[in-house]
């Protein structure tokens, strides 16, 4: 029913676009609709993972790792219409699929915290972050 592709040769800038104009993320710069700085995020990603229904982008997660010990998951974004279907759960398991040895962080924006939960991830007791603008997230 859902594909999954890795990289970015199989983009359609367009279609991401619509997804992040959607649902936000990518530090801000979806809801600003700041398609240029998506790109370049994109581009600079280890790994990105875009799920398909037939020439249809309707999700996509990327992560940045250094390859050997830390990686880090970001903007995990599915359209409105085709969540809960487990798209969010195949984009994931595209991100972590021979990247098992690495330690992986994430944040999860407000009532998803379940979502990355039932996926095995676990609460961190020290994890800190500094953002360069105020944010709901930063306690
Ligand atoms: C969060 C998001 C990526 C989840 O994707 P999804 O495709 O809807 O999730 P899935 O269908 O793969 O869900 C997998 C499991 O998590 C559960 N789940 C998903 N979202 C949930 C939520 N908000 N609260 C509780 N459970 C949730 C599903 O019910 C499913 O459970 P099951 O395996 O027992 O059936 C999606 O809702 C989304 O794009 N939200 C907007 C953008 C966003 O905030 N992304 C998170 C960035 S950190």
């Amino acid at each position: 029913m859902f594909n999954y592709k890795i990289g970015i040769d199989c983009i359609d800038w367009q279609q991401l676009f619509q997804i992040y104009d959607e649902v936000g993320l990518v530090a801000g710069y979806g809801k600003k609709k700041d398609h240029d700085k998506i790109c370049k995020a994109f581009e600079q990603s280890y790994k990105v993972v875009t799920a398909w229904r037939n020439e249809k982008l309707i999700g996509a997660a990327r992560m940045l790792s250094d390859g050997v010990c830390y990686g880090m998951i970001f903007d995990v974004g599915v359209l409105p219409e085709y969540q809960k279907l487990g798209i969010g759960k195949g984009l994931i398991a595209g991100l972590l699929k021979e990247n098992e040895h690495l330690c992986i962080h994430l944040t999860s924006t407000f009532g998803n915290e379940e979502f990355y939960r039932k996926l095995g991830f676990k609460h961190h007791k020290t994890a800190f972050a500094k953002y360069p603008y105020d944010s709901d997230y930063l306690a």
